[in-house]
């Protein structure tokens, strides 16, 4: 088919994305991609404040697109459609961004395209690398954690996911009980570094059940557990802290590949013809994490994709590339487009 240029607005936790994606299904290039994160206005309050959020995403919308469409060097009118993140997330950010990218599409005359934020992730692989359906997909962000059969642009099946917390939020917890900076993920990555992962032994929650659902809490009910008994005797020495954080990582190393192991199985019994496991969500910038996937990929012969951190991490390209997918099929939406806090694929 012929190359479609859009524009992709992303407002639906802490971080206000836009950007141009051009090209056809399977075949698409960022030609820009614009973040403007708001780590700094939540760092006080120790987690995201939803009101604050989405202030700063209305203030921030327009000079974030109006950037993303410069550095693009393309105009509104050379846009074929604008997709913007309809749900799941925040519901205030959400609105800002669909009120946004709505604004736009009447200014402009040009369809509106609403995208759901997990289908982007779920779908970054095909902006990336061309993955062909079907693919397995691991989404473990802050908010996120699942398997998905990826099967087409809006045909995903669940095979399992977290029943409590998603491991981001499990890293970021698990940095707040060490004093350790947010967000936790990479400081606990840092820190475990130095650490050994043997000293203290943690639970692997539900490794002992079939299937592909995984928990999160209870590791962290551990983690707490061992450091206040450490700190009957003295501050938490930093051998002592690299060795929890090491014990901590190693464990959800630990879950996230048997349950990749077991979703794995579950896809090749569909027999695909290129078989690739694709993982994406913040989590996914985690090198043990990304180590042992790779070598389950190997020993088992199946591909394996790890998008770029910054496609990884909330940014409006997959928002743009997901829209591009539904376009091209010949969706889109009108003025009644709403904006949903809870939306499952
Ligand atoms: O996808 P993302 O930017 O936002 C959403 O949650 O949607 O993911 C952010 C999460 C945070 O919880 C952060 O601690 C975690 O990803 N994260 C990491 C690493 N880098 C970011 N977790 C473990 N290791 C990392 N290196
Ligand atoms: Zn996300």
């Amino acid at each position: 088919g012929t190359p479609l240029t859009l524009l992709g607005i992303e407002s639906s936790c802490d971080d206000t994305g836009a950007a141009v994606v051009r090209g056809t299904p399977g075949a698409a290039q960022v030609l820009s991609s614009e973040v403007q994160g708001q780590a700094d206005l939540h760092a006080a309050f120790g987690g995201v404040v939803p009101e604050i959020a989405a202030r700063a995403h209305a203030e921030q919308l327009d000079q974030v697109v109006a950037r993303a469409l410069d550095s693009a060097g393309v105009t509104l009118q050379e846009i074929d459609a604008i997709a913007v993140t309809a749900g799941p997330g925040l519901i205030g950010g959400v609105l800002s961004g669909v009120m946004c990218a709505k604004g736009l599409s009447v200014a402009t005359g040009k369809p509106l395209v609403g995208v759901n934020h997990l289908a982007g992730h779920a779908l970054t692989p095909r902006l990336t690398d061309g993955t062909a359906f079907p693919y397995l997909m691991l989404l473990v962000s802050g908010g996120h954690c699942q398997f998905l059969l990826v099967h087409g642009p809006e045909q995903f099946t669940r095979l399992g996911g977290t029943i409590d917390d998603a491991p981001g939020e499990a890293f970021d917890k698990a940095a707040r009980l060490l004093a350790l900076p947010q967000p936790g993920g990479p400081a606990v990555e840092a820190c475990a570094r130095d650490g050994d992962a043997k000293r203290f032994r943690l639970p692997r929650p539900l490794l002992d059940r079939p299937g592909c659902d995984m928990s999160f809490s209870g590791l962290k009910t551990a983690l707490l557990r061992e450091r206040d008994g450490l700190l009957q005797d003295n501050a938490l020495r930093a051998t002592e802290r690299a060795d929890l954080c090491a014990a901590f990582q190693q464990a959800v190393v630990d879950v996230l590949r048997e349950k990749t192991a077991r979703a794995l199985d579950l896809y090749l019994a569909e027999a695909p013809a290129t078989p690739t496991i694709a993982v994406a969500g913040g989590v996914a910038a985690n090198t043990p994490i990304r180590n042992a996937l790779t070598a389950l990929c190997a020993e088992r012969g199946v591909q394996f994709t790890a998008p770029p951190l910054a496609l990884c991490t909330d940014n409006g390209a997959m928002i743009a590339y997901a829209g591009l997918e539904r376009f091209a099929a010949g969706q889109r939406d009108d003025m009644t487009l709403s904006a949903r806090p809870r939306w499952p694929l």
